[in-house]
């Protein structure tokens, strides 16, 4: 569609295909109702205009025929409509369990990128093509909304908790992304560019890009650094919980609930850690709000995900909500 008027962004995945589909569908089908209002109220505005002699007796009549069909044809049509948008929004909601995992920081006014192999990158993100790429985003400030408007899809990013995204880009190119939450002087100048690789020439950038440690490998390096191994090491004084095949466990809390040892409840006992203070512990734990950023965080808690138990629990019965 080069050369011509583009109506919408280029589409760089079957999923913005199919956005582009359901948008598609709804205009038409919005078509179907504004048209024939506006035709019809154009003829009877010529057809009935003053001094016409026109047929004016009006007496009241009707059809269960067109009643029936103006009612059954857009009940149809609205449930095809949602049936096939519901179905695009569970699948935008639920990320597939190989997605290539990125941490991604936003504050004013920048985009910073973590990929699991240690590599960090500001305002451009390289992601391999053909294959499903999960974001997991915070922000350090106010709230910014990633917009990947080739993929169509966007996600906010809010201060203080995790939110996440996915996608899958299907043809290597470069793409815009932008934040699309007012957040302040240059919200219209945190853009960032998307490189989507193929899978040879995403290796050979992973490579290039290296930083020696992977994110597990720098959290470990903070986790020292920080003195957590302190409290938190097998051979400590002061008991704190080990960390040791945590991430992913059902763990029980001080006030009696049980939360899952995700992304966020990691996060927050690092930041918050009078939060949600795990059962048979003091809460003496100090808060690295302070000290620490969400890059940090993020790096801390891929290292406390590099030690989750190799043989995950077998999910029992349905699953636990930690909100
Ligand atoms: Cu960040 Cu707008």
């Amino acid at each position: 569609m080069s050369g011509f008027v583009r109506l919408w962004p280029e589409q760089a995945s079957h999923y913005a295909a199919q956005v582009d589909w359901l948008v598609i569908g709804f205009t038409g089908m919005m078509a179907m109702f504004v048209v024939p209002v506006f035709v019809f109220m154009w003829v009877f505005i010529f057809r009935y205009r003053r001094g016409h002699a026109a047929e004016r007796d009006h007496r009241p009549s009707g059809s269960l025929k067109v009643e029936l069909t103006w009612m059954v044809l857009p009940f149809i049509g609205a449930l095809v409509l949602f049936v096939y948008s519901a179905r695009l929004f569970f699948e935008a909601r639920v990320p597939p369990a190989d997605a290539l995992e990125i941490q991604v920081t936003a504050k004013q006014w920048m985009w910073k990128f973590q990929h699991t192999g240690g590599q960090r990158e500001i305002n451009t993100l390289h992601v391999p093509a053909e294959r499903p790429v999960k974001l997991t985003m915070i922000s350090e400030d106010v709230i910014h909304s990633l917009f990947f408007p080739s993929l169509r899809v966007k996600q906010d990013v809010l201060p203080g908790r995790y939110t996440e995204m996915w996608f899958q880009a299907e043809r290597p190119g470069t793409y815009d992304v932008y934040c699309a939450e007012y957040c302040g002087t240059d919200h219209a100048a945190m853009t960032a560019r998307l490189e989507v690789l193929s899978p040879s020439d995403y290796q050979r950038w992973l490579e290039g890009a290296d930083e020696g440690r992977s994110l597990a490998a720098q959290g470990e390096a903070l986790f020292r650094q920080f003195g957590c191994s302190g409290c938190h090491g097998a051979a400590s004084v002061t008991r704190a919980p080990p960390l040791e095949g945590l991430y992913g466990r059902s763990v029980a809390l001080a006030d009696g609930s049980r939360v899952v040892a995700d992304d966020a409840y990691l996060r927050d006992s690092i930041l918050l850690p009078q939060k949600q203070v795990v059962a048979g512990y003091a809460p003496v734990m100090p808060t690295y709000a302070n000290v620490m950023d969400e890059e940090a965080v993020a790096r801390l808690v891929a290292y406390l995900r590099s030690l989750a138990d190799p043989r995950p629990e077998p999910a029992t019965g349905p699953s636990e909500d930690n909100r």
